[in-house]
């Protein structure tokens, strides 16, 4: 299949087979239309940048105009209105635009990426053998990036058998950064040590790294979700938490598809219904609950 793809340096494309490059920025307009016009199946993908969101639905926007059949948008685990992350709040807000529009589309929720390592991570091994991160004994089903571009050409080239569908992408085994650091030390004979720091260390060492205090929340907020998965999974150090699921179904699959991959490990204690929240509250508050208080609503 012909494919197009976008870049902003030349400097880093490099030559594939069945691929042309064309520059483009995705924040012209001008330059976005030409290099969208003729295209027949869309892969969504930009950073982090604040107001990404923005320019995205710039883009689906433009697809829509130019006759684009189907787009596949790279969202991120935990995308939703409701996330402490802004980054999980953009995607969201992209992928409603994206299901307001008459474009077929297929979205993908990956979890944290495994090349995340080859930035901060792979500094401070290489500087100081050591591994720092705010997620305690966290532990996280860190995907391949290359895993997650097979199955974007599998939908992209299946369309078909993809419409409509949201997957969320993971890893095949939850790992904490004790076993990297365990993994890296056998690798290359060298002692490399996993350091837990605390989410205000994290927050410093960012910023001398240079990163907007914006980005720096987002980035927190997602290691908070790291580290409260793992509570969750051991059971006896969360006392408890409260899942609002809500009746389309959405937020109980992706539950699922997090116990599967072994993510989460649900405890379910006991289950109140919406108008016993009272003895909800009493209940885990007197220290007896082992397991998650669930409030179903309706
Ligand atoms: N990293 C993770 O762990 C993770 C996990 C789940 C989901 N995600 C999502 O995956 C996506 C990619 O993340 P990443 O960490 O791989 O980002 P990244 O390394 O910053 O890559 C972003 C790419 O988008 C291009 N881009 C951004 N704005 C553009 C624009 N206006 N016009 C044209 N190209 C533009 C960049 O081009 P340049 O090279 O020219 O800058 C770059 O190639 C993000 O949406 C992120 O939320 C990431």
């Amino acid at each position: 299949m012909e494919t197009r793809a976008l870049h902003r340096d030349v400097r880093k494309t490099r030559a594939l087979p069945n691929v042309s490059w064309v520059r483009a920025d995705l924040d012209d307009t001008r330059g976005l239309r030409i290099a969208l016009d003729g295209t027949e199946r869309l892969f969504l993908l930009t950073g982090n940048e604040p107001d990404f969101a923005r320019t995205q639905m710039g883009v689906v926007r433009a697809a829509e105009e130019l006759g684009v059949t189907h787009v596949v948008k790279l969202s991120a685990l935990g995308a939703s209105d409701h996330s402490r992350s802004t980054i999980a709040r953009e995607h969201w807000a992209v992928e409603q635009a994206l299901l307001g529009t008459r474009l077929r589309w297929t979205i993908l929720r990956p979890h944290a990426f495994m090349q995340n390592w080859l930035g901060d991570v792979a500094e401070s091994v290489r500087a100081e053998s050591a591994i720092y991160a705010p997620i305690g004994d966290g532990r996280v089903p860190f995907i391949d990036t290359r895993d997650i571009a097979a199955v974007s050409a599998e939908v992209l080239l299946h369309v078909e058998a993809h419409v409509g569908r949201k997957y969320v992408l993971t890893g095949g085994e939850a790992i904490g950064y004790a076993d990297l650091a365990g993994a890296l030390s056998e690798a290359t004979g060298r002692t490399i040590t996993y350091r837990p720091i605390t989410l205000d260390e994290a927050r410093a060492r960012l910023a001398a790294g240079g990163i907007a205090s914006a980005a720096i929340d987002a980035i927190l907020a997602i290691s908070v979700m790291s580290r409260k998965a793992t509570a969750a999974a051991r059971g006896h150090n969360a006392r408890y938490e409260y899942f609002f699921v809500r009746a389309d179904g959405e937020q109980l699959r992706e539950i699922t598809r997090l116990v599967e991959s072994g993510v989460i490990k649900p405890l379910v204690d006991k289950v109140f219904p919406l108008e016993r929240v009272r003895d909800a509250l009493a209940y885990s508050e007197s220290g007896r609950a082992t397991g998650k208080v669930v409030i179903k609503m309706a």
